[in-house]
């Protein structure tokens, strides 16, 4: 039996498609590369020493997926394709609707046709919108997401809920994820965004190296410690391992709908991070505090009690390790 990653060549698929294959798994992997390169699956397998199928498709394609299905012994999924640019949804709305969501329906609606039920969906901690107590746990309420992004990542885990609702014979996992930095310490794979980075640690990490000239911090008037924004940064490798307890946790319990933080419970105001980074690694990270970007909110950091308990997963890698393998990672790629 195999569990099929969809869009497994990208950051974060990549990073679980070598903890899959670490914990003795079977993958089948699909992609289409739109934002990503054949290369992270070389990487994968370098770093594993093990092979895995893969087919060049784009989930909405029903009939390729289909073939997938029928030449493989699929019996779980893991859901790593959809859109994550937050400005790039705000000027492409259809395009990010129809890529998450209609992917994700195209998807789940294969799945139920061969008989699979079991999936584990990528979420975001941007479904909690400008979240009302801190730090957030599960039950806080979702909704008021400030970009088409955010909202594909809630509509999708409606219809989830609407689908178990409907049968609950589906085994699911929502992940929300808090933000994914650092890379594998290989430095084989990695973050690689299309164009100019809008994410903090891509930022970073590309002036530090000098392909940028200077980070531009986005307000110093919020109602935080260095009045900076506050997030919750996660490994990336910690991010990949609350996959496979997620999975374990479906084999094991069999049958409902379940959903978890995964992010380390510490807040890191953007200051926090421009100073760690240059103490793991030496290097100088130039920066200016300009106006506040439109749709920020000043602190987001999870409860993570409820993976570790469940799940008995917490996350282990440090800022250090964070700063520091995402250095490697640009070191070694640019
Ligand atoms: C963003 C998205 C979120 C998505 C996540 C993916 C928004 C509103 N939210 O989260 O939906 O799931 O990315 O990782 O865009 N910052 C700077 N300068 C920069 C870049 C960022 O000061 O050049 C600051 C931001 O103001 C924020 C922090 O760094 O306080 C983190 O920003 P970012 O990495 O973009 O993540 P989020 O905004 O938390």
């Amino acid at each position: 039996m195999a569990v099929l990653v969809t869009g497994g060549a990208g950051f974060i698929g990549s990073h679980t498609c070598v903890e899959l294959l670490n914990s003795g798994r079977d993958i089948v992997v699909i992609d289409d590369f739109s934002n990503s390169k054949p290369q992270a699956l070389d990487a994968i397998k370098k770093i594993t020493g093990k092979d895995f199928k893969f087919y060049e498709i784009n989930y909405l394609d029903r009939e390729k997926l289909e073939k997938v299905f029928e030449e493989n012994r699929i019996d779980s999924v893991l859901n790593f394709a959809g859109f994550k640019a937050v400005g790039e949804s705000t000027a492409k709305p259809i395009e990010y609707y129809i890529n998450n969501v209609s992917g994700a329906l195209v998807l789940l609606d294969t799945m139920k046709k061969y008989g699979v039920k079991k999936f584990v969906f990528s979420s975001s901690a941007t479904v909690y919108g400008d979240p009302k107590t801190i730090p957030i746990t599960e039950d806080c309420p979702t909704g008021g997401t400030t970009n088409p992004y955010g909202t594909t990542k809630l509509f999708i885990e409606q219809i989830l809920k609407d689908i178990y609702a409907s049968d609950n014979t589906w085994d699911i996992a929502i992940l929300r994820y808090f933000n994914p930095v650092g890379a594998h310490k290989s430095g084989l794979i990695g973050e690689e965004p299309k164009g100019r980075p809008n994410n903090l640690m891509p930022f970073v990490a590309r002036v530090a190296a000098g392909i940028l000239d200077e980070l531009s911090v986005y307000g110093n008037d919020y109602n935080t410690p260095d009045g900076t924004g506050v997030r919750d940064y996660i490994h990336v490798v910690d991010l990949a391992k609350g996959h496979i307890k997620a999975l374990e946790k479906l084999d094991k319990e069999q049958k409902g709908l379940y959903i978890y933080n995964l992010g380390t419970g510490t807040g890191y105001s953007v200051l926090d991070m421009v100073k760690a980074f240059e103490s793991s690694t030496g290097k100088k990270v130039a920066y200016k505090i300009v106006d506040r970007r439109p749709g920020d909110i000043a602190m987001c950091y999870a409860n993570p009690q409820k993976a570790k308990e469940e799940l008995g997963w917490s996350a282990e890698l440090t800022i250090e390790d964070m700063c520091k393998d995402s250095w490697n990672y640009i070191e070694k790629n640019s």
